[in-house]
């Protein structure tokens, strides 16, 4: 497996693989890789010959008081986690390889990015786009994979790879989880004893919700109260949002006559964590 930290070397590799009639798939993340995206690497590599892994922590995602600066990084072990999935090739540019000082081109959506979590990260989608656009632009992938923990950004990058006619397939992954349910994510990390106990009430409180809707519940606001209640009970979490919204193209609804996607970011102690299942049929 090669590492590269620089715009120009990637693009040489992947020409390289192009020349050679190679497909490339692509799973960009920020590092502090878990079993979640080893499992998006995995299968890039059961769809693709060759497999590029970007790790890179995005300021322009990040609010000014939220978690950039503490965001966790250990590189040497992302490699090995990288090269275990079946990774080819890892992107680890700077800041300064990725943002030059007068950089001022942004990738902005209307709509899919205004609800959810872009109600309290109001930046956060700007920043997700314009960096997946330009990580798109310097691998050049045929595929790129995306966990479905993070069910919005799911659907903002597909619909961007559509808008802008990106020519390439936005693959989704399912939730990786903990053994006692608890959504991999690279902020567990955050949490300590006490809080990783009370982290399960939203793994909890979201297959007690998917029970009500499978037994024929289909109203939007009664699994949306429930879901606050429940929360409202564990004393070391803070609800940010609970909502129950139509999949992929995100809208409100009041009654659950499609897919849904129902979405849950909480505030366990200071750690932002998210959550959602996604039902395709009722
Ligand atoms: O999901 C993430 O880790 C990030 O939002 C992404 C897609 C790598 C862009 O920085």
């Amino acid at each position: 497996m090669k590492t590269a930290d620089n715009v120009e070397q990637i693009r040489d590799i992947v020409r390289f693989w192009r020349k050679e009639g190679l497909t490339i798939g692509f799973v960009p993340t920020m590092g502090y890789l878990h079993e979640g995206h080893q499992s998006l690497i995995r299968r890039a590599a059961s769809e693709n010959d060759r497999i590029v892994v970007s790790v890179f922590v995005n300021k322009m995602q990040f609010g000014p008081a939220e978690d950039f600066a503490s965001y966790p990084r250990d590189f040497q072990r992302d490699c090995e986690k990288c090269q275990e999935a079946g990774a080819d090739l890892v992107f680890h540019p700077t800041d300064e390889e990725m943002y030059q000082p007068d950089f001022s081109s942004f990738v902005d959506m209307t709509g899919l990015t205004e609800g959810l979590c872009g109600r309290s990260r109001p930046i956060h989608f700007r920043g997700v786009c314009t960096v997946v656009t330009k990580l798109f632009h310097i691998v050049s992938p045929d595929r790129a994979y995306f966990g479905q923990k993070d069910a919005q950004q799911l659907a903002v990058i597909t619909r961007m790879a559509r808008d802008l006619n990106m020519g390439i397939e936005i693959v989704g992954c399912p939730i990786v989880r903990e053994a006692d349910g608890l959504a991999k994510s690279s902020r567990n990390t955050y949490l300590n004893e006490e809080e990783r106990k009370a982290a399960l009430i939203l793994s909890r409180s979201l297959t007690e919700a998917r029970q009500k809707i499978e037994a024929g519940e289909r109203s939007v606001s009664v699994i949306e109260t429930y879901i606050k209640e429940r929360i409202a009970e564990e004393k070391l979490a803070r609800l940010d949002y609970a909502s129950v919204v139509s999949w992929p193209d995100l809208k409100e609804k009041e009654v659950i006559d499609g897919p849904v996607l129902t979405a849950i970011a909480v505030y366990i102690g200071k750690t932002r964590l998210i959550d959602n299942f996604i039902i395709s049929e009722v």
